[in-house]
């Protein structure tokens, strides 16, 4: 079993050794890849760092070099890097894509994300490795070997959405960041983080999505005692294009001036929504106290709904009475 296991890292690290390569040395990967990864403000320090690369835009460039150097194909279709047409020969999964490897805890090679370099809308945007012995993508997050130190000493994850996001944070100087990418945030993936802190701040893309899947977010991560903060972005914009945009100092200056707890920002969403309806701000306060009945821990709530309380300009005792009936019907 752990042989097994190690086969598939020592393919998975031996793929990307292959894109790195054809990234830095092989001219399309320099004309193509590498000013790509340019044009989005990476510098070569960071793509080396998260050892990105290039895969060929052929259909047997990776299986074919990777057979002959002895890789058995049974290893290769495991870890999704080539796939078995019918007549049983292999293809390339990733094809013309800048390529991210995503690492484990340990800083091994498990899988990777591939992202098309063609604005065709019909062209899948990212290519993911499929679920295997070694990757199990709800229980890993992008960046984390790479994020784990400061995490610690910084007391705080950042939490975004995707690759590109974690890498620009990281580079501009805020390297306690990590993507929950290609899946919603997992509970595993929150137990997690909180092995190393027990504070998250979530950074996700300023779209309709983006406020979404942090409304979700949020109620998960209060639920297993963990502590949220959420920093929104204008729509249109995500992390990454806002480090861009701000540049690093101004990006770092715009997250610790906007970083806004739960509470806060879940109301302001909220009653925007609701606009001037009587009706529907009382569907929102009952919304906020539905997440504050999440939090396991009782002095923390009662602090929160203190803070509801002004925010809303609602009696405490009448959030408290909600409250409690939240608390029964879970029981
Ligand atoms: N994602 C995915 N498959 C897709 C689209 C997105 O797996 N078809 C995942 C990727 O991990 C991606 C993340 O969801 O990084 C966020 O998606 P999105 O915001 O659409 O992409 P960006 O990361 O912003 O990509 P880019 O900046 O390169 O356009
Ligand atoms: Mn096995
Ligand atoms: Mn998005
Ligand atoms: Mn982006
Ligand atoms: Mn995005």
């Amino acid at each position: 079993e752990e042989n097994h296991r190690e086969s598939l890292l020592i393919v998975t690290g031996y793929a990307a050794k292959f894109f790195q390569q054809s990234l830095w040395e092989t001219d399309a990967g320099k004309s193509i890849a590498l000013s790509y990864f340019k044009e989005r403000g990476f510098r070569d320090e960071i793509i080396k760092k998260f050892e990105l690369g290039y895969s060929p835009d052929q259909w047997e460039a990776f299986t074919s070099q990777a057979l002959k150097d002895g890789y058995q194909q049974q290893f290769l279709e495991e870890t999704g890097l080539s796939v078995k047409r019918d007549n049983g020969t292999l293809y390339d999964r990733y094809r013309g894509r800048v390529m991210f490897p995503i690492h484990n805890f340990t800083g091994r090679i498990i899988a990777f994300g591939g992202r098309t370099l063609k604005s065709d809308k019909n062209v899948p945007k990212y290519v993911n490795s499929p679920e295997s012995e070694i990757y199990h993508k709800s229980n890993v997050l992008y960046g984390l070997n790479f994020a784990k130190k400061a995490i610690r000493e910084e007391d705080n994850c950042y939490l975004v959405e995707g690759y590109a996001d974690v890498i620009s944070v990281h580079q501009s100087g805020i390297e306690n960041v990590v993507a929950s990418s290609g899946t919603s945030l997992t509970v595993e993936q929150i137990r997690l983080i909180g092995r190393l802190t027990k504070n998250i701040t979530i950074l996700y893309d300023g779209d309709p999505a983006g406020i979404k899947a942090s409304l979700r977010g949020l109620d998960m991560i209060l639920e297993e005692g963990l502590n949220v903060k959420v920093v929104s972005f204008p729509d249109g914009h995500d992390p990454d294009s806002y480090v861009r945009l701000l540049g690093s100092t101004g990006f770092k200056n715009y997250v610790n001036q906007n970083k806004k707890d739960f509470i806060l920002y879940k109301t302001n969403i909220l009653l925007k929504e609701a606009g001037n309806d009587p009706i529907r701000k009382a569907e929102v306060i009952r919304e906020i106290v539905e997440s504050i009945a999440k939090i396991p821990d009782s002095i923390k709530a009662a602090v929160f709904i203190r803070e509801c309380s002004t925010l809303l300009q609602i009696e405490e005792r009448s959030l408290n009475t909600e409250l409690n009936k939240i608390r029964q019907a879970k029981h």
